[in-house]
Parts: structure tokens; sequence; C-alpha cells
């Protein structure tokens, strides 16, 4: 019905509220043209520092969590979908605002923050799961990119263990494919030993 296509455009248009982007008018840069080029967390503090980059995340994950929570709590009842494939459809549409912000040109950023937002107010579990192994992966390699794929492509394995309900194994499927492609460059300088890498992250080989 209409309700559940607003509550998707609505989901859009707050995912394509860029955080680093926003906050970066305040200070006159485009992220966009500095260091991976990418516009979210990661490249925020490589570019500008940590109080910079603690602001992009706090609002990339609010603004994922706010369209969630938002299509959870006006999803129409008695429709063919759920409350919850509402709440799955409007994460998934944020996280598309994200990568392709309509108020920004269309060139966003990878997603990843605005996942955890999203599945924040859906599957808290899997948000914790996830973020232990992308620290692992930091913690072992230094790499941000690297380590966001690896906690994508955990996400479809936790909805087939936990339970493999359609919504949310569906959306684990989309986000894992999204995000393994936003980061294709962050792969391709992987492979060619040109992938920046946090040296100081590196923990485990002091
Ligand atoms: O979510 C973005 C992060 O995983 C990688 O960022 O700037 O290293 O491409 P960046």
């Amino acid at each position: 019905p209409l309700l559940t296509w607003l509550l998707v455009l609505a989901a859009y248009l707050i995912g394509s509220l860029s955080g680093s982007l926003l906050l970066g008018r305040g200070r006159g840069v485009d992220i966009r043209t500095l260091g991976s080029g990418n516009a979210g967390g990661t490249n925020a503090l490589r570019t500008q520092g940590w109080r910079f980059a603690l602001g992009v995340v706090l609002v990339d994950v609010g603004k994922g969590a706010l369209a969630t929570w938002l299509a959870l709590r006006f999803a129409p009842v008695g429709s063919a979908l759920t409350v919850t494939a509402h709440g799955y459809l409007a994460a998934f549409a944020a996280i598309v605002g994200h990568v392709w912000p309509v108020w920004h040109g269309f060139r966003g950023g990878k997603g990843a923050a605005t996942l955890v937002g999203a599945l924040a107010v859906l599957w808290p579990l899997a948000v914790a799961l996830m973020v232990l192994a992308w620290l692992a992966t930091v913690l072992a390699s230094g790499y941000v990119g690297l380590a966001t794929v690896v906690a994508a492509l955990v996400l479809p394995v936790l909805a087939w263990i936990f339970d493999a309900e359609l919504p949310r194994m569906a959306f684990a499927c989309a986000v894992a494919v999204l995000l393994a492609w936003t980061h294709r460059g962050n792969l391709a300088r992987l492979r060619d030993g040109t992938e920046s890498r946090f040296a100081r992250a590196r923990l485990l080989h002091r």
C-alpha cells in the first residue's frame, strides 16, 4: 500500500543525509576529495580526526536507527507485509540512501554505519556479533574496509544460524552483496597491496 512506499521513501531520504558531508560543510571540507574519497566515518577519522569522525558516525548510525524505527512504528497493520518486513525494507532503503544520497549528487559512503544503526533496532544481537568480527579483523589486520566486508558477510551466516526467516535472510544477503560491492575498491587495493592501513590499530602485531 501507499504507506509502505512512503515509509521506504522516507527511509531513503533520511539515509541520504550524509554525516560526513553535512558536518563537512560546517568546516568547508568535502571528504570525498580527500583520503580514500569515501564519505564515511573511516575516511573522516583518516582525514579530519576523531572528534569529527565521532560526529559522523553518530549521525550515520542515528539515521539508520531513525529510518528503521519510523517504519516499525508506522507500518500499516493488516498489510501483506509484516511490521518486521517493513523494518527491513526501510533499513535497506536507508543504506541505499547513504550510498546514493539524493542530497549529495548520489555520491555517498559505503553503508556500514547506517547498517549498524538500522540493525541495532531490528536485531541488536547480530550487531554485537558483527562488531566482534569487525574488531577482531581490525585488530589483526589494521584494514577497516576488509573488516567491514567480513562483518557484512557474517550477517547472512547469522541469519541462517538463528532463523532463516525471509525478511531477515533477504536483508542479510542483500546487505552482504551491496557492501561487498561498495568496498570493491578497498578489495582491489588489498589485492594490489595499496589499501591504507591503520597501523596503530594492529594490536595483535606488536
Ligand atoms: O565503511 C567504510 C569503511 O569500511 C572503509 O572506508 O575510507 O577505508 O574506504 P575507507
